[in-house]
């Protein structure tokens, strides 16, 4: 059933182009707008909205804290994102004006089932983003919009993560479709553009063998930090969880403008620095900030992984591996710089003879609190 890969993990990365496809399938109409029919929460509600609220755990957390980017900028609703297992506990304001969104791939997380009962029991109608037909959160749920990644067999999410993130985009796209915004022509820009995203997504993939030969190298290293800003620090944040769970190394993920107020001290000589550096077109200040970080960590030892743009060659200079990736608008970047990120976790976890598919400790869905 691997399909001739030696573990689903890797069949799963592969299987994201087409996933990421699948998610978008019928989802955007001959004209270009996006047409969620299955949200069966009304253009009426969805305009009386005031507040999104974003529950989930693990990568699906990860996939919230990128969605809230996007939210915030085409929809300007505020939109808060909470690990499902903190939210219901510290008593969340909530009420029919919110919008609440449980990720899940599994459909059966007890933290995230419990943080959208708790929601639902204070009047707030909830979206379940979702990868397992008929599971509960989805059932539980006032509408659902289903990832169409297939089954995830391997216990590290990877393809469901890819389409979480098209999921939550395309609900950020129409509920600013559905709003009115003044991002209207970007709002259509960007729906053209993920509609090609699974093609960037296969170039990536089909330029992976230096990664992998990069991960075999720090099979015995005991640290690997991620820096990245804006949406590429949930994207530093994916890339450490996918370490720590396949490889069982310390790893951390930080924002980049964080460095100076902490953990630069943890910069040594040797250490392996992964960088997730934005697009220099766009918010292109935030770009030069992380070429900055990048000479600075360099000049302490550190051994920098650099992941950017095409066509970026502000980083050549300081980048002791560099690893490109397509060019693509700022808020859809996490979609080809994750894949990376997968691809070495999962390479370092072999190259340290650990079994992918089922790391230890770890449960595909967790159904206790
Ligand atoms: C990480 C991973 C976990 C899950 C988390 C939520 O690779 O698989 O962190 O993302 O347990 O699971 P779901 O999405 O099923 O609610």
């Amino acid at each position: 059933e691997k399909g001739g890969y030696a573990s689903f993990m890797l069949k799963e990365i592969a299987e994201q182009p087409k996933a990421v496809a699948d998610t978008l399938l019928g989802r955007i109409d001959a004209s270009g707008s996006l047409t969620l029919d299955e949200v069966r929460i009304s253009a009426a509600e969805l305009r009386e909205m005031d507040k999104v609220v974003i529950v989930a755990c693990g990568t699906a957390f990860h996939a919230g804290l990128i969605a809230k980017y996007a939210i915030e900028h085409w929809t300007r609703i505020p939109c808060e994102v909470e690990l499902a297992s903190e939210f219901r506990y510290r008593d969340p304001i909530l009420d029919q004006q919110t919008l609440v969104i449980a990720i899940s791939q599994s459909g059966e997380t007890m933290d995230t089932l419990m943080a959208l009962r708790h929601a639902r029991e204070q009047g707030s109608k909830v979206l379940a983003i979702c990868n397992t037909n008929g599971s509960t959160i989805p059932r539980e749920s006032d509408a659902v919009l289903y990832t169409h990644a297939g089954p995830e067999v391997a216990v590290a999410s990877t393809k469901a993560f890819l389409t979480q993130l098209v999921a939550c985009y395309l609900v950020a796209l129409y509920l600013g479709q559905v709003r009115g915004t003044k991002w209207g022509d970007e709002i259509r820009a960007v729906i053209r553009d993920l509609a090609r995203i699974g093609g960037a997504v296969e170039r990536v993939l089909g330029t992976m063998e230096p990664v992998r030969e990069l991960a075999r190298s720090l099979a015995g290293k005991d640290t690997v930090l991620f820096l990245g800003r804006h949406v590429g620090y949930p994207v530093a944040l994916e890339g450490a969880l996918k370490l720590k769970e396949l490889a069982y190394m310390h790893a951390e993920g930080f924002a980049a403008g964080e460095l100076k107020h902490g953990p630069i001290a943890l910069i040594e000589e040797g250490l392996p620095v992964v960088v997730v550096v934005p697009s220099p077109r766009g918010r292109s200040v935030l770009h030069d900030k992380i070429v900055s970080n990048i000479q600075e960590i360099r000049a302490r030892g550190a051994r920098t992984i650099v992941i950017a743009e095409e066509g970026d060659e502000a980083v050549v200079p300081y980048a002791d591996h560099l690893v490109r990736i397509p060019v693509t608008p700022t808020l859809l970047q996490p979609l080809v710089a994750t894949v990376p990120l997968q691809v070495f976790a999962c390479e370092l976890a072999t190259a340290r003879g650990n079994e992918v598919d089922q790391p230890r400790n770890l449960a595909k869905s967790v159904t206790v609190e």
